[in-house]
């Protein structure tokens, strides 16, 4: 495997967040200085895209790696040849897709997944973007009384609020596999308001897909204040978009971030490889 000597750069893809690295061979091994620089950017624009890769699934691991330790999506089977790697797929027969709500991920878990990478395998020409939206932001934009409130409520947030928008009517018809665990809930609690462990910032914790009610709450209660806090963290100011190609690979920061996946290409195949990298519990 070749080492990649060349100095990269990272150019900002919207005032919100996000930023496109260019100039950088992932399927070579980077130096410790380059993964650092990485890590850096990961760090403050909590979602990187990098265009025109060629990744093996080794290659494509081996770069995930240098994240953490691989974690596993809990209702999809990974690849027969890789079981760290989903595949996400819609076939032009299908309708509905994976990930098109706005969400972060799998945060039903006790210690959700830090960050996801995703790679293009295959895209429709036009239609599949996937939004980023920044969640500092959206908790420095909250009122001080309404982050005062927040600050002490927990969000319970399960696999079973909206499983057919979001997988399981995807994957029952037919082109990932289901887990034989695919039908059972999951349930975790966890802060609305969270701090990064990495860079000590606040942020909004809570998403429309998986967060059902705050734990002291009934969810009739709860809604008005969550239905707010759901629009409010994806007003486009808090956003970016990105268009992927084959060959794309982003990683976003599963801490700070929402995600989704825009429905917008029936008729068409879309093929993408994730992995996602354990996380901690947040607090
Ligand atoms: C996901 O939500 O993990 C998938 C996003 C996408 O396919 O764009």
């Amino acid at each position: 495997m070749g080492r990649t000597s060349a100095k990269f750069s990272v150019e900002p893809l919207s005032g919100a967040l996000g930023a496109q690295v260019s100039g950088i061979d992932l399927a070579a091994a980077l130096d410790d200085a380059q993964f650092a620089q990485v890590q850096e950017a990961f760090l403050a624009h909590q979602v990187l895209f990098f265009r025109d890769q060629n990744l093996t699934p080794d290659a494509y691991l081996a770069f995930a790696r240098r994240f953490g330790a691989l974690a596993e999506y809990p209702f999809a089977k990974g690849m027969d040849s890789h079981p760290k790697i989903t595949e996400i797929i819609k076939e032009p027969h299908q309708t509905s897709n994976f990930g098109g709500m706005w969400h972060t991920d799998t945060t039903y878990l006790p210690e959700p997944p830090k960050a996801t990478l995703l790679y293009a395998v295959e895209t429709p020409a036009v239609g599949g973007d996937t939004l980023f939206a920044n969640l500092y932001m959206a908790f420095g934009a909250l009122s001080g009384g309404m982050a005062e409130v927040l600050t002490g409520l927990t969000g319970v947030n399960t696999s079973a609020l909206h499983s057919t928008g979001l997988r399981s009517a995807h994957l029952k018809s037919g082109s990932m596999q289901a887990k034989t665990s695919a039908d059972e809930a999951l349930m975790a609690e966890h802060p609305a308001i969270r701090t990064h462990p990495e860079t000590g910032r606040r942020a909004l914790y809570v998403n429309a897909a998986h967060t059902a009610r705050f734990s002291t709450m009934t969810r009739e209660e709860s809604l008005p204040i969550l239905s707010f806090l759901f629009d409010h963290a994806v007003q486009p100011e808090f956003t970016c978009r990105f268009r992927w190609q084959p060959g794309s690979l982003a990683i976003w920061d599963n801490r700070c971030t929402l995600h989704c996946a825009i429905n917008d290409y029936d008729g068409h195949r879309r093929v993408m490889q994730r992995i996602t990298i354990e996380g901690d519990r947040p607090v």
